[in-house]
């Protein structure tokens, strides 16, 4: 009990200043509107503190993932199943724990995601994501405009994203911001839409404030700009781990 009150606390400092305006079962905001972020579930807690174990994480993917997610885990480059390869541990257990306990809509996954047997199983299979390295081919905007919205994106997320996504999208894995460099162009506009138009329930308030302003156009460049992060040159040694250019 005092141990799981101090995961709360450090849950709740994770969250950056939102931190004091969150009440202890997670819902951020004030009034009618308020916003559940991270709601510190007991299985969502549990799973954050187990390590996993990385081959019973393997087995649990390929008998109820890779159908959708690949092999590989890099997921369809037409955005419409996300890439998991490398994303931090505490990214996949959080939305799994989400998706599992309904905060998260995600009627595709939902069937596939109970059939995980506990907190332990998800601190597995986020070990086992989390040893595969991220492909550097993720699926880029294609359009003859790409140069320009490219670099217009860059504008937009230095703005406003990259205090949490950081410089090279990498994320923060001690806050569960994710990784978004290697994911697909679609996956993440999709994603942003969802967020800002309110359609997908966990997200951070601090994000959905930053998102607010941005129109369709806007968010469309930072996505282009976003699926370029994978190119970008880094050390085999860099974590996350990403594959060799090839
Ligand atoms: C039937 C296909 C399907 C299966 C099987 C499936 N998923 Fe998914 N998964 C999806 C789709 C579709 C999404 C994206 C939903 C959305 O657009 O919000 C997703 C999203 C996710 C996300 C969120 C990723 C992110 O970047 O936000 C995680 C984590 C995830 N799946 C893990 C798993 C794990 C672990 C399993 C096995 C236990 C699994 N999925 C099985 C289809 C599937
Ligand atoms: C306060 C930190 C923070 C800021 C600022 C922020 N984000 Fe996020 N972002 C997050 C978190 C946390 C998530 C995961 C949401 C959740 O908990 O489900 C996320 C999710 C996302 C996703 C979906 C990733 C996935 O794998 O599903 C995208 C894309 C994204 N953010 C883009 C942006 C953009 C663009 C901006 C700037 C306009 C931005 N973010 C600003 C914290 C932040």
């Amino acid at each position: 009990m005092y141990k799981s009150l101090i995961v709360v606390i450090t849950l709740l400092l994770a969250s950056g200043h939102a931190g004091a305006q969150m009440a202890a079962d997670g819902r951020v905001g004030s009034g009618s509107k308020a916003h559940e972020w991270n709601v510190p579930t007991p299985e969502k807690l549990k799973a954050l503190t187990l390590p996993g174990d990385v081959e019973a994480g393997r087995q649990d993917y390929q008998a109820y993932c890779q159908a959708c997610h690949l092999p590989n885990a890099a997921g369809n480059p037409d955005g419409s199943i996300p890439r998991l390869a490398g994303q931090h541990t505490t990214v996949i257990i959080k939305q799994l724990a989400d998706i599992r306990s309904g905060l998260r809509a995600n009627p595709t996954m939902y069937p596939f995601a109970g059939k995980l047997a506990d907190a332990q199983a998800l601190a597995d299979v986020a070990a086992y994501l989390g040893t595969l390295c991220v492909p550097r081919d993720s699926a880029q905007y294609q359009g003859p405009d790409a140069a320009r919205l490219i670099a217009y994106g860059k504008v937009l997320y230095d703005k406003q994203c990259v205090q949490c996504h950081q410089p090279n999208g990498d994320g923060v894995k001690e806050k569960l911001y994710p990784l978004i460099a290697g994911q697909h162009y679609q996956y993440l506009l999709r994603q942003m839409l969802e967020i800002r138009n309110g359609q997908r329930g966990n997200s951070h308030p601090d994000m959905i404030r930053a998102i607010a302003g941005y129109n369709d156009a806007q968010l469309l460049a930072i996505a282009a700009y976003q699926a370029t992060l994978s190119t970008q040159a880094r050390s085999w040694a860099s974590t996350p781990r990403f594959c060799e250019a090839s």
